[in-house]
């Protein structure tokens, strides 16, 4: 489970986060929705130690991780939590399979035949496991998304982080993409957070959503129950309705 408690990070005396509060429970999928620039990809990143927060507290498993080394991050919770970002980031210059073992540089005790087990399981778990010589660059933007999945689960954390997953894909490959996730979380049990703006896509992949508002988490509900609540900020939000004056 993580914990985020009362976490604050302000840029330039601008306050992004301003005192969020959130829980991962094992197991599940949760999405994190907002407008662009509310801060979403600043959480994620202050979760996963890649931007230091103000102040406030994360949890991973009970272990707190605000101000902690680098070495003490790497050794005790950089293995558990792998991100899949929104730019997907291969290496043009490596095939798929290279891209992947790249992932499994940390875990330096797997000889050449696990590694290599380990990169096409990863592949055939995203549905691609002809493509191990292919190079990024004759990828379809939805493959590309694959291949960088693969290389998130190839190093079988427990956590899984998706920065906007599905933006700049077409209906149909966010659809699959989103089945992916669900699947991945259903049949490995990764523990998935997920930051959209789909929101059909959040309704059907998620147990939760949480929305981040100004600074805050301002609302969480159950997923299935998204278009029966009440706060009106959440309302408007899900559908369409927030004015660029109105907020
Ligand atoms: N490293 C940084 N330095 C300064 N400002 C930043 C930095 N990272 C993010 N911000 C600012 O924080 C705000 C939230 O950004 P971000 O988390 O990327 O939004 P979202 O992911 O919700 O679209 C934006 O105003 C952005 O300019
Ligand atoms: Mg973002």
């Amino acid at each position: 489970m993580i914990k985020v408690r009362d976490l604050h990070k302000s840029f330039n005396n601008h306050a992004v986060l301003n005192g969020v509060n959130l829980e991962l429970l094992d197991g599940e999928v949760l999405s994190i929705i907002g407008k662009s620039g509310t801060g979403k990809s600043v959480l994620i990143k202050s979760i996963l130690g890649l931007i230091e927060p103000d102040s406030g507290s994360v949890e991973v498993d009970g272990m707190e991780v605000v101000g902690m080394s680098e070495d003490q991050f790497n050794a005790k919770v950089r293995n558990n939590i792998s991100i899949v970002f929104q730019e997907g980031a291969l290496w043009d210059s490596m095939n798929v399979g290279e891209n992947i073992e790249l992932a499994l540089q940390i875990k330096k005790h797997l000889d050449p035949e696990e590694r290599e087990e380990i990169v096409i399981d990863s592949l055939r778990k995203v549905g691609l496991e002809n493509i191990r010589y292919v190079y990024p660059e004759e990828l379809s933007g939805g493959m590309m998304k694959r291949v960088a999945i693969a290389r998130a689960i190839a190093t079988r954390p427990k956590y899984l982080f998706y920065d906007e997953p599905t933006t700049g894909l077409d209906p149909v490959l966010s659809n699959v993409i989103n089945n992916l996730i669900k699947k991945l979380n259903a049949e490995l049990g990764i523990t998935t957070l997920i930051i959209s703006h789909d929101i059909k896509g959040v309704e059907t992949v998620s147990d939760r959503v949480a929305m981040l508002y100004e600074g805050k988490v301002v609302h969480t509900c159950n997923a299935k129950e998204m278009w029966q609540q009440e706060n009106k900020i959440f309302n408007d939000f899900i559908r369409g309705r927030m004015g660029i004056n109105e907020y």
